[in-house]
This record gives structure tokens, C-alpha cells and sequence, in this order.
């Protein structure tokens, strides 16, 4: 029998982490996931071992803790990581940005050491769109230049961008593609996984569902006074089914060996869409009212922004498929599970 290219996901629990698992086991990958559990729920584990019939694999580790991570290279023999482990709240690290360097930075950085020392090739970065900042034209491609980040949540990214480039420049052995992601949301068709923000939710999505849910009394629309149509900040708004995909047109590419060795790649649909579309839409495919009122805009947020995905259309050969209404049913119907609501 042949042997199954086997995948690193760190923070394999988290949000995107676990959807990508789904398809990787999907399109015939082992996986081991490593998660420290600090901003995740081993149920994601559960949910993806049962979408898919496999027990994959799963290592509670602190990707920080160097001789730990260490380890799990000697224990499995992966020749690819994806990297999604890292703390992602853009408020907080304003207010604790060591929190964010030490993590997000110390984590990556150990990947790559890690990855070299054991002879290990293909590096897969989870980076945002947030690299792009106010652009100063729309839609943003992958050569749009990358504006000062506006929290250390963003720079991390940035860096983390930078760390890879350099060392795969430096070092052969290396092979690395960043993602430039958009906004995620929704969840996985069968409600076994989705997000699980802890505590009150930062992002508009689960914010939404949590409203409608009775969960949030209402959601404040942050700012109606944009240089927009209507007002309201513009989004590419990704499936994350459509997203994890992506990351296995990616891994596959590095692994056959196509393209440059560091290489770059927006992932959005590249439609722009309102805050007000997404939360009528959302009322519309759910037959769901949202509790809402127009709120001061949020400090921090950037007017418009959605992506070019030529690159990513040609080169991965992959684009974003479900539509915005699937994705928005998708989201309601995971938080209904997550509730036990029917
Ligand atoms: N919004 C609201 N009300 C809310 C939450 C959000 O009106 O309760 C609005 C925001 O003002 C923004 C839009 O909904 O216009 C989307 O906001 P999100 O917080 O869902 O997403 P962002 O675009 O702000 O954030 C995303 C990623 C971050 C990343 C950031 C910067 O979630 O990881 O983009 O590019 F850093």
C-alpha cells in the first residue's frame, strides 16, 4: 500500500484549523493535529473524527515549548505543516502586544527551526488580509503593497510572512506559501464543527448568530457613515469550507513541486459585500430577525477590502464555490447545535 503524505496542522482545533483537517483527511492526507487547547475545544478533534471515520491524530502541545514540539517531530514522520496556531484577538494585542509577539512569533519561529533540523520541506502560513491595511486600490492582488500594521496582531502576520520568505530563501530545503486570508465564517455543512469564540464575540458572524440566538441583546453596527453605497464597511466574506480547500490546492502544489519556492496567495471570493447585506441576507436565508442599531465606527477598522483571487483561481487552481446564502444557513445552523436549539 502506498504511504499517505502525512500534515502537521497546529492549532489543528481551532476555527480554521479543523475545517482544513476535514479536507485534508477528505482528499486522502494523514493528519496530526497539535493544539494546546488555550483558545480551542478538543470537541473540534471529536467533530472532525466524526465527519471523516477517521481517529486522527491528536498532540495536546504548546508549539512555544521548544523541546516539547521537538518531540512530536521524532514521534511523526509529516514532511508538511500547516501553521495555524496563534492568538488572533486584534484588540488585545493592542493591549498586550507581548502576549502576541511571544506566541505568535515563538511558535513560528520553533516551526521552521523544527522543520529544517528534521529535514522537513513544506510550510503552510495562515496569514490575513489585514497585511493589505486601507488599500490604497481595490481589489487588493498579491502585489499590492503591505501597509504598516495597525496592531501587533497584524504585524505578527506580517512577520511571520517575512520569517518564512527569508528562510526559504535561505535555506533549500525549505518550501513555504502564506494565505492571505479574507473573512472566514460559516461552518462545516454537517454542524459538527464551526467557531467557538470565547466570550463575547469580536467578529460579525458569530456576533449575529449569537444575537439571533437570544444569546446578545443586539448587534451594534459599527459605523453607517462610510464612504461605502450604503454606509457600511465593505468584506470578502470566505466560506470556511471554501477556505480549508484552499489550503489542500496549496499543499498539493508545493508538494508536486509547482511554482516558486516561497509563494503568496489571497483566498476570498472577490466580492465585496456591506455589514447591513450580510445581516439582511442572513435574516433572509434563516427566516431569523437580528436585533440591531447603528453603533460609532470601531477604532481600527479599515473601510473596504476584498481581494483579487486571479492568482489563486489560476495557479491553485481553486476558487471559492458555496454561495453567501449556503454559508450564512451554514453558520445559524451550527450555532442552533452549538445551543441545542432543536
Ligand atoms: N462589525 C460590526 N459589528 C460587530 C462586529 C463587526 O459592525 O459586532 C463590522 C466591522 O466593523 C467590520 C465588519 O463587521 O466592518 C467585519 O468585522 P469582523 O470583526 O468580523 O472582521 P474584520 O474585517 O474586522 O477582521 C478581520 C479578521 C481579523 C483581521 C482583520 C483585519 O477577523 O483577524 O480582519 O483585516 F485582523
Amino acid at each position: 500500500m502506498e504511504n499517505k503524505h502525512c500534515v502537521l496542522v497546529s492549532g489543528g482545533a481551532g476555527y480554521i484549523g479543523s475545517h482544513t483537517a476535514v479536507e485534508l483527511v477528505e482528499a486522502g492526507f494523514d493528519v496530526v493535529i497539535a493544539d494546546n487547547l488555550s483558545n480551542s475545544d478538543i470537541s473540534a478533534v471529536e467533530g472532525v473524527r466524526r465527519i471523516t471515520g477517521v481517529d486522527v491524530q491528536f498532540v495536546d502541545v504548546d508549539c512555544c515549548d521548544r523541546a516539547a514540539f521537538d518531540r512530536l517531530f521524532d514521534d511523526y514522520g509529516f514532511d508538511s505543516a500547516i501553521h495555524f496556531a496563534a492568538y488572533k484577538a486584534v484588540g488585545e494585542s493592542v493591549s498586550d502586544p507581548m502576549k502576541y509577539y511571544r506566541n505568535n512569533l515563538g511558535s513560528f519561529m520553533n516551526l521552521v527551526d523544527l522543520m529544517r533540523a528534521h529535514g522537513r520541506r513544506n510550510i503552510l502560513f495562515s496569514s490575513s488580509a489585514t497585511v493589505y491595511g486601507e488599500a490604497d486600490t481595490l481589489p487588493v492582488t498579491e502585489l499590492s503593497p503591505r501597509k504598516p500594521a495597525t496592531s501587533p496582531y497584524g504585524n505578527t502576520k506580517q512577520m511571520c510572512e517575512d520569517i518564512l520568505r527569508d528562510s526559504v530563501k535561505a535555506y533549500d530545503s525549505l518550501r513555504g506559501i502564506a494565505l492571505r486570508y479574507f473573512n472566514p465564517i460559516g461552518a462545516h455543512p454537517s454542524a459538527l464543527i464551526g467557531e467557538l469564540p470565547r466570550g463575547v464575540p469580536q467578529n460579525l458572524v458569530p456576533y449575529i448568530t449569537q444575537t439571533a440566538a437570544g444569546i446578545r441583546e443586539c448587534l451594534s453596527i459599527f459605523g453607517n457613515d462610510y464612504p461605502t453605497p450604503d454606509g457600511s464597511c465593505l468584506r470578502d466574506y470566505i466560506d470556511i469550507v471554501d477556505l480549508a480547500k484552499a489550503h489542500v490546492a496549496a499543499l498539493r502544489r508545493m508538494i508536486g513541486g509547482g511554482g516558486e519556492r516561497y509563494e503568496v496567495f489571497n483566498i476570498g471570493t472577490g466580492r465585496p459585500v456591506s455589514v447591513f447585506e450580510l445581516v439582511e441576507t442572513f435574516e433572509r436565508v434563516n427566516g431569523v430577525s437580528v436585533n440591531r442599531k447603528v453603533a460609532p465606527r470601531r477604532a481600527g477598522d479599515v473601510v473596504a477590502v476584498w481581494a483579487d483571487t486571479s492568482l489563486a483561481n489560476r495557479e491553485l487552481g481553486w476558487r471559492a464555490e458555496r454561495s453567501l446564502d449556503d454559508t450564512l444557513r451554514s453558520a445559524w445552523a451550527w450555532e442552533k447545535h452549538v445551543r441545542g436549539m432543536e
